[in-house]
């Protein structure tokens, strides 16, 4: 049998292009002890992998070129040579771009599928759910009656952030480009107001008219000319939660904020954040998310493409506001996952 990989064979300047990554295929590699042979099913298309890519991404270590492209997601066990582990079973780990990994049993973590089946798992339980849950709870501290702001709402940290401050009873506007995914947040998701800001020739005067009271609490997840409009708008004691700058990553030169004055004229906060430095409260994270899950108030979205081949267009997709939803690639066969 074949295992299928995507190799990175460059570095990207900007916005990843396909011709960054090779294909190619390797026979299996069978498993030693205490490995375990899997077949992927979903790969989660995440923006930090565009710095595992360059030299130095300043955090993990970066991709070596000619390796195989690194990424998480959800396989099936096919073989195993570990007692922790039958075949069958789901699991998820840092797969890789590859249909057939051989990885050591100590990388995997089973799924407990009394919380959800694996769509659920890449979705709203997987890492951008974690990612929403640690920023907006604890560096964001929400509480009941915050009029909250998130912006990249309808992406795949932004769905479940805006969620979670919805379950926490605030007063929630998303910032989202285009149309659909605006309907997206105001039908299916509820929220209070939106923002197109790509209709928006004024995005401040848009924040003003949706949160006429100002904002306890900004979620970013785009950084920029986006952040500093934000920051017009803050009550005294907001905070403000760096969780990604997407619309810096390609930017030459980057945006240079302006209005960092406001931070101290009405005593806020702003602090960045990264999931992995969470890794040892996963658990409370997920037992929390699955549980709204469970309830039916928290959904995600999520932009499903279909085959490992399509990963290397995917990832662009990201940086131009092409993802309808939490981007993943559907790999190998889901049924019955
Ligand atoms: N701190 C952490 O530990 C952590 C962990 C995971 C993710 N993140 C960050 O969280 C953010 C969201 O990640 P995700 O995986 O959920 O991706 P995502 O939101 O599903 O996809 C990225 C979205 O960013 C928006 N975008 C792209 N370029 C933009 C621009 N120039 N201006 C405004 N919006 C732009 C697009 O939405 P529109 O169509 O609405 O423009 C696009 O759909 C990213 O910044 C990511 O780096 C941080």
């Amino acid at each position: 049998m074949t295992n299928h990989r995507i190799l990175l064979r460059s570095r990207p300047g900007g916005i990843p292009q396909p011709d960054n990554f090779v294909a190619d295929s390797v026979p299996i590699r069978s498993p030693a002890a205490e490995d375990v042979l899997l077949e992927t099913i979903f790969l989660s298309i995440d923006p930090a992998m565009r710095s595992w890519m360059t030299e130095n991404p300043g955090y993990q270590q970066a991709v070596p070129l000619g390796t195989v492209m690194r990424g998480g997601g959800i396989a099936r066990v096919m073989e195993s040579r570990s007692e922790k582990f039958q075949p069958g079973e789901l699991v998820q780990a840092r797969l890789g771009w590859q249909t057939h990994p051989t990885l050591p049993a100590r990388y995997l973590q089973k799924l407990d599928l009394t919380r959800g089946d694996a769509l659920a798992w890449i979705g709203p339980l997987g890492l951008s759910g974690v990612t929403a849950y640690f920023g907006m709870r604890d560096i964001g501290a929400v509480k009941p009656g915050d009029r909250v702001l998130v912006s990249g709402a309808a992406g795949g940290v932004g769905q479940i952030a805006a969620q979670i401050a919805r379950i926490e009873a605030c007063h929630v506007t998303g910032i989202a480009g285009g149309p659909d995914k605006c309907a997206y947040l105001t039908n299916e998701l509820s929220l209070d107001a939106v923002i197109d800001y790509k209709a928006e020739p004024d995005l401040s005067a848009a924040i003003g008219r949706s949160c006429p009271d100002g904002i306890d609490l900004y979620f970013d997840n785009v950084g920029g000319p986006t952040l500093d409009a934000a920051l017009l708008h803050l009550r005294p004691e907001a905070r403000v939660v760096l969780c990604g700058r997407i619309s810096q990553v390609a930017a030459d030169p980057p945006y240079g904020i302006r209005n960092l004055g406001n931070l101290l004229t009405r005593r806020a906060r702003m602090q960045g954040f990264q999931v992995f430095s969470y890794h040892d409260r996963y658990e409370e994270a997920r037992a929390w998310l699955a549980a709204r899950h469970h309830e039916n108030q928290l959904r995600q979205r999520l932009h499903i493409l279909e085959g490992l081949h399509q990963a290397p267009g995917a990832l662009g997709m990201l940086f131009r506001g092409e993802n309808n939803g939490k981007l993943v690639i559907r790999a190998g066969n889901s049924d019955g996952a």
